[in-house]
């Protein structure tokens, strides 16, 4: 299916702004980002995605890989995520070849993101702190 660069965008942002909103709503999910502005997040992974996508290279930030060191997460925190994702693609609307594809490029980032214990977590720079928020719903599981 053939999308100019600002449809693209246009509807990129759209997904993005959907989802934050869930993110930063999610009694979980909104601790992660305590310290993050909403629409530098939004706008940053739109640039991000849209690149990703094959629209036009605007983002200039971290990779993935280098921008997650410090924040602990985990499949179930990563699975949480991934179902907010879901339904923001299918709440903009988004054609099935977006949301694959998106979906798979979040997935191909998935093993460079995850931390199997808190020892692999480590500060982008020096005194920065661990971000460690323990899965509320745990409380549940274990009663
Ligand atoms: C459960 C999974 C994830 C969580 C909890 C998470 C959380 C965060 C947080 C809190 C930030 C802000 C960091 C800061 O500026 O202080 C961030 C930045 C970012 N994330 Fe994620 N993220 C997740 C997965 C992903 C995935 C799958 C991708 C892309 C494939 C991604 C791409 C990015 C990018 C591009 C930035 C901005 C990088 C920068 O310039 O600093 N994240 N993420």
């Amino acid at each position: 299916m053939n999308m100019s660069d600002e449809e693209l965008t246009e509807l990129i942002t759209k997904v993005n702004e959907i989802f934050y909103d869930k993110l930063f709503d999610d009694p979980w999910l909104s601790q992660i980002f305590v310290d993050v502005d909403q629409d530098i997040i939004t706008s940053q992974q739109t640039d991000f995605i849209v690149g990703a996508l094959g629209g036009p290279q605007k983002y200039c930030g971290r990779s993935p890989k280098d921008a997650h060191p410090h924040i602990f997460i985990q499949e179930d925190m990563w699975d949480v995520r991934e179902a907010y994702m879901v339904e923001a693609l299918k709440e903009a609307n988004a054609p099935e070849w977006i949301s694959e594809k998106w979906l798979k490029i979040d997935n191909a980032f998935k093993a460079a993101i995850l931390k199997g214990s808190i020892d692999e977590c480590s500060g982008r720079y020096k005194s920065e702190e661990i971000i460690n928020i323990p899965n509320p719903n745990s409380f549940k599981k274990a009663a």
